[in-house]
């Protein structure tokens, strides 16, 4: 039997995600803030950032990009996080990750004030979603939760695999997934026969950061794939961790890349953004 596999659309998801905030931010009496902090020249993560400024911009949320060289000191970082902290048009505060090696990524999170963080990297926030009451949670796991919800995929009792533990996708998408009923395995890029993993899943997100890293004849026949990954593949084209074209006819839905889930941090950092400046 062969599978039609819907490829998800998650640029189209975003779009209209950020059509709606924009009309929910410009009915606010003020204009919420956003800041994004970027130490260094990593060239990913200038384009990301790039990209989340121009999405605020287009939202109407006012964003301020601070960049800091890559040698900056520690403190310099904190005593600017501490600034955004205290100041009252900044509503929201994003460090682009990762930070150069000399710094200590878990101590600066610790020093953004927990409402401010759109991230939901914080531990008050990464503990609130444990806990079963999310306040701010991470944006890309957010944006699987959105697209799995439009596509239309029932998660009650599904068995989700995630591969990737990572503090920023993998390990809140299990918790995100788990409160949503399903039954959930964490794996990562050392698990011993993944494969046999992967044949049981339902619903697959793959958070590795490894090119190709699933291949379709892994998958259980309509397993529903959704891969944050970006990559750039041997021949410099960005890639996903999964390789898409090996899944269709076996997956039911796959998101591609690029125009699934990375569309989906930006919408869900801009809601986000919302939410914190609606909280305070
Ligand atoms: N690096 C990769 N993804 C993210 C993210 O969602 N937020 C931040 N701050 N850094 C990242």
């Amino acid at each position: 039997m062969t599978i039609k596999t819907q490829l998800i659309d998650g640029k189209a998801v975003a779009a209209q995600l950020r059509s709606e905030i924009k009309l929910q931010v410009s009915q606010l009496p003020y204009t919420p803030g956003l800041a994004v902090v970027l130490v260094g020249d990593d060239p990913a993560s200038q384009v990301y950032v790039s990209h989340k400024i121009k999405a605020c911009e287009e939202a109407g949320v006012a964003s301020r990009l601070i960049s800091l060289p890559a040698d900056s000191s520690q403190t310099d970082l904190l005593a600017q996080v501490q600034a955004l902290n205290q100041d009252s048009a900044v509503h929201g505060i994003l460090v682009q990750m990762p930070l150069p090696a000399h710094m200590d990524a878990q101590a600066v999170i610790a020093a953004i004030a927990p409402h401010k963080d759109v991230d939901g990297f914080h531990v008050s926030n990464a503990g609130a979603l444990m806990t079963g009451a999310p306040r701010l949670v991470p944006c890309t796991p957010l944006g699987v939760m959105k697209l799995l919800e439009v596509a239309g995929i029932a998660l009650r009792g599904a068995h989700a695999v995630v591969v990737g533990a990572s503090n920023i996708v993998g390990k809140p998408q299990a918790l995100l997934l788990q409160a949503a009923g399903a039954t959930v395995t964490i794996c990562n890029s050392k698990t011993r026969d993944l494969q046999a993993h992967l044949k049981m899943a339902d619903i697959v997100v793959a958070a590795v950061g490894k090119p190709n890293f699933i291949t379709g004849d892994m998958l259980k026949a309509g397993a529903v794939v959704m891969d944050v990954g970006i990559n750039r593949g041997a021949d410099g084209k960005l890639c996903g961790d999964v390789n898409t074209a090996s899944c269709m006819g076996i997956a039911s839905a796959i998101t591609p890349v690029p125009g699934g889930v990375g569309p989906m941090t930006i919408a869900l950092l801009l809601s986000n953004t919302l939410k914190a400046a609606v909280l305070q």
